[in-house]
C-alpha cells in the first residue's frame, strides 16, 4: 500500500470517532483532509456536528464540505481533534507543524478533551527529531532566534521559505530546526519558549490521547497512551 492510500486509510478510520452533536476539532494535512473528506460525506447524510479548524485550509476544505466551523474563542470545550502528525514516538509524544498550522493546532489539542493522531507507519520513530522541528517566530527578531536555537547545539536551522518566508495563518515565520535527534523533548521544550520572540513550538507533549496508524499491509494499529 502507497503512502496516499494509508493516509486515506487512517484518515477515513478516524471519520467513524465522530458521533452525532459533537464539537470536534479538525486537523491539517494530508492525512486530515481524509478525515474531514469522510466526515464531510457523514455529515451530507444528516450527521449533526459543528467544527473548529486547525488552519485557514482546513476551514476553507470543511466548509465545502458543509461543516459548520465556528471561532475557537466562541467554544468551550472541544470533545475530539483528529490532526495529522510529522513523528509519532512511543509514548505518543510528537512533532507537528510540518504544513505550518502548529500554533492553532496546538490551540486546539489544548483546549480538547481528547486528541486522535491519524499517521501512517512512516511517521512512527523510537526518537523524535529527525524531522526538522519547527519553530513559530516573530517576524521581528527571526535571526536572533536563530542564533539562540543555533547555540543550542542544532546542527541547521533554515527559515521556512529562505528569501520569500512562508507566512503563518497568525503571521508569522517558521524556522524548521535540525536537531537530528532530541534526547530530552520536554526540556528542549522548555529552553526554546525561553528565547524571546519564539511563539510555539512543534514539540506536541502529553497530548494525544490516542493514534490511528495505518500500516503497509493495509491494516490499522491502535496506539493508547497509557495514563
Ligand atoms: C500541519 O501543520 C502539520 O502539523 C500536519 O498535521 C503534519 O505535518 C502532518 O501532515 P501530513 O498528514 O500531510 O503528513
Amino acid at each position: 500500500m502507497d503512502a496516499l492510500t494509508m493516509k486515506k486509510l487512517a484518515g477515513e478510520f478516524a471519520a467513524r470517532y465522530v458521533e452525532p452533536h459533537m464539537l470536534i476539532g479538525i486537523g491539517t494535512g494530508s492525512t486530515a483532509y481524509w478525515f474531514i473528506q469522510a466526515l464531510g460525506e457523514r455529515v451530507k447524510q444528516g450527521l449533526q456536528i459543528q467544527a473548529v479548524a486547525t488552519s485557514k485550509e482546513s476551514a476553507l476544505l470543511a466548509s465545502s464540505f458543509e461543516i459548520p466551523i465556528l471561532e475557537l474563542n466562541n467554544v468551550d470545550e472541544i470533545m475530539l481533534t483528529v490532526d495529522g502528525a510529522d513523528e509519532v514516538d512511543p509514548q505518543l509524544q510528537l512533532i507537528k507543524g510540518g504544513g505550518g498550522a502548529l500554533l492553532q493546532e496546538k490551540m486546539v489539542a489544548a483546549a480538547s478533551q481528547r486528541l486522535v493522531i491519524v499517521a501512517d507507519e512512516r511517521k512512527l520513530v523510537q526518537q523524535l527529531g529527525k524531522f526538522p522541528l519547527p519553530v513559530e517566530v516573530i517576524p521581528a527578531g527571526w535571526k536572533h532566534v536563530r542564533r539562540r536555537i543555533l547555540d543550542m547545539h542544532c546542527p541547521k536551522v533554515e527559515l521556512r521559505g529562505q528569501s520569500q518566508p512562508f507566512i503563518t495563518d497568525h503571521g508569522h515565520y517558521i524556522l524548521d530546526c535540525y536537531f537530528e535527534h532530541i534526547d530530552d523533548a520536554h526540556a528542549l521544550n522548555i529552553r526554546l519558549h525561553q528565547i524571546p520572540g519564539v511563539v510555539e513550538t512543534g514539540l506536541f507533549l502529553n497530548m494525544a490521547t490516542e493514534a490511528i496508524i495505518a500500516r503497509a499491509d493495509g491494516s490499522i494499529q491502535i496506539i493508547k497512551r497509557e495514563s
